[in-house]
């Protein structure tokens, strides 16, 4: 038994997430977990809401809230919501933990005694009428670049330069309107990550298996000028992990949010009554971590913080953390011809999605179609043909007709009589061959191929009883009849265990009306498919996927194309 920590990048507290979001993190680190602990090993699955930075102070202003309250709020709502997804969090924790704060002072005063980290005097905008700094999006103005009227103090939007509040023309205060702004000298931290370059360079190289995406991105910012020049990690705001020793300054978002990987890990020992051990051997090598596996899931605008600064913390901090051993990074998912847009409100968010159709449907279509070689489209016809066949007509429809032929033949028993001939053998070898390219695929993070894998599993199971066609057989051989529908019985269970990571509800449905707990990974399909013996009761399945019609199918794409409130 392996054991495996799995984290997914935190979400930024301020709104709910869209499914591009959803596809690139949560949703296949969940596979993974789930397919990890279904193979029996011992898994740590850590998630946590993003909670600082100007971001999630400006909407708790928006929405008249004192930021605390704001980001309490919305924690429970992103919790909620992936819950209702079926993400099998271990924790799902805060950033704005006590926790978080400890290790990210932590981290900072051993990075200063490596000395990585230096007192910069820098040009700080002060707005004179919000007796203020006016740090990244507290600012706004005319992009020097592109000429573009409410570009940000750390970007412009418009033509993705990043930029810094003194860039700005005709600057103005987001918070006042206020341009009654002057310039002022002020302290910060900056972190001397370049000093770290060779390093992680060689760690980076060292990493043959890594995705290309994952490398591709992290030895661009390493080569390409701007890429590990040293940072800021402090900034002159009220929320955020307090820097010892200057008052009225908060680390930077971007350098406490990784580091509560940890701090979840730390809030759940907290939270189930466990003492520091229980985390440590996470995290420590020094405490055991040295025989973890540590996989990182994430979209492709996260990795050069996961591969270069997070890592230039920990590797700086010259103590004994664990290390990412494995970042599958994921391109983006587009919207019915264009981009989900937060602000613009397109697309499907998480909330709207599980309000039209069970969670099962989303984690089918998104995790079949997840953006990994390239960019991905949802668009409703693909999304009504995916499920309408996949789930409905090849799944759902195995197990429909099987029991109810069944009931109506022999009763809600698994019936005894005849063998399993030729025919079960052909299917049961095809099977084994397709299980175990399944794990291979599973283990490799391969997600399209996995759910490529599984959805021919589902096939050849339709194939075989349209081949045996029982209802047939039984006219004239009842013996070979109960056979067949033995064998299809234990497959719908078979079916059960081995789509559990991808659609877990509807596993557990199947499980139920199969009458068994018994969800154990199978090691040979021959075994798998003798589990369920002559005279075991089940019961007929509710309808497991409806069919997504075509006037669904048009109302929800006019109903997403627009904007929400
Ligand atoms: N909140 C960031 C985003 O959504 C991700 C932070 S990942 C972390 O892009 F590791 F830094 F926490
Ligand atoms: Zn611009």
């Amino acid at each position: 038994m392996a054991r495996i920590l799995i984290t997914s990048a935190l979400p930024y507290i301020n709104g709910i997430k869209h499914l591009g979001n959803l596809v690139g993190s949560q949703l296949p680190a969940d596979l993974f977990a789930r397919y990890m602990r279904g193979r029996g090993h011992e898994v740590m699955y850590i998630c946590a809401t993003d909670e600082h930075g100007t971001p999630a102070e400006l909407a708790a202003t928006k929405a008249g809230k004192p930021v605390a309250e704001y980001c309490a709020e919305l924690h429970d709502v992103q919790a909620d919501i992936a819950k209702g997804f079926g993400i099998s969090f271990d924790y799902f924790g805060r950033s704005s933990s006590d926790e978080n704060r400890a290790f990210t002072q932590h981290f900072a005063a051993k990075l200063a005694e490596n000395d990585l980290i230096e007192v910069v005097s820098d040009k700080q905008v002060y707005s004179n009428a919000d007796g203020r700094f006016l740090p990244d999006r507290y600012i706004e103005g005319t992009c020097p670049n592109c000429g573009h009227v409410g570009a940000r103090g750390d970007q412009c939007d418009e033509c993705t330069k990043q930029l810094s509040p003194t860039d700005l023309i005709d600057p103005y205060s987001t918070i006042s309107g206020s341009k009654d702004l002057e310039v002022r000298e002020t302290k910060h931290l900056f972190l001397r990550q370049s000093k770290l370059r060779d390093t992680l360079d060689k760690w980076i190289d060292s990493k043959k298996d890594w995705p290309i995406l994952t490398t591709s991105i992290a030895k661009k910012w390493l080569h390409d000028g701007d890429g590990l020049r040293d940072r800021g990690i402090t900034r002159d705001l009220d929320w955020g992990v307090p820097v010892p020793d200057m008052p009225g300054k908060v680390f930077y978002v971007w350098f406490d949010a990784p580091i509560e990987y940890i701090g979840a890990t730390a809030e759940w020992a907290k939270a189930n009554g466990l003492g520091d051990d229980a985390w440590e051997r996470w995290w420590r090598t020094d405490k055991g971590a040295d025989d973890v596996r540590y996989v990182q899931f994430m979209g492709k605008d996260n990795v050069p913080f996961h591969t270069l600064s997070f890592p230039a913390t920990i590797m700086g901090s010259k103590e004994p953390w664990k290390l990412v051993d494995y970042i599958k990074s994921f391109n983006y998912l587009n919207y019915d011809g264009g981009q989900f847009s937060t602000s613009k409100g397109r697309g499907v968010f998480m909330d709207q999605a599980l309000s039209i159709l069970p969670s099962d449907y989303w984690r089918w279509w998104l995790l079949s179609h997840a953006p990994e070689n390239s960019d991905a489209e949802f668009t409703w016809e693909n999304f009504q043909s995916s499920i309408n066949k996949d789930l409905a007509d090849v799944l759902g429809n195995f197990a429909s007709r099987v029991t109810k032929f069944c009931r109506s033949k022999f009763g809600e028993v698994v019936p005894a009589g005849g063998e399993y001939g030729d025919d079960e053998k052909a299917l049961i070898a095809t099977l084994n061959q397709r299980l175990t390219a399944y794990n291979t695929h599973m283990d490799a993070m391969e997600v399209r191929k996995s759910a490529a894998e599984l959805r021919a599993i589902w096939a050849a199971g339709n194939e075989y009883l349209q081949n045996a066609a029982p209802w047939t057989v039984f006219k004239t051989d009842p013996d070979a009849a109960a056979a067949v529908i033995r064998l299809s019985l234990n497959l719908i269970r078979l079916y059960a265990v081995l789509s559990k990571p991808f659609i877990p509800d509807a596993s557990a449905a199947l499980l139920t009306a199969m009458n068994t707990r018994d969800a154990s990974w199978p090691d040979d399909v021959e075994t798998a498919l003798n589990t369920l013996p002559e005279g075991h009761t089940f019961t007929v399945p509710e309808v497991t996927f409806a069919k997504i019609t075509d006037a669904q199918r048009e109302e929800w794409q006019e109903k997403f194309a627009g904007v929400r409130d």
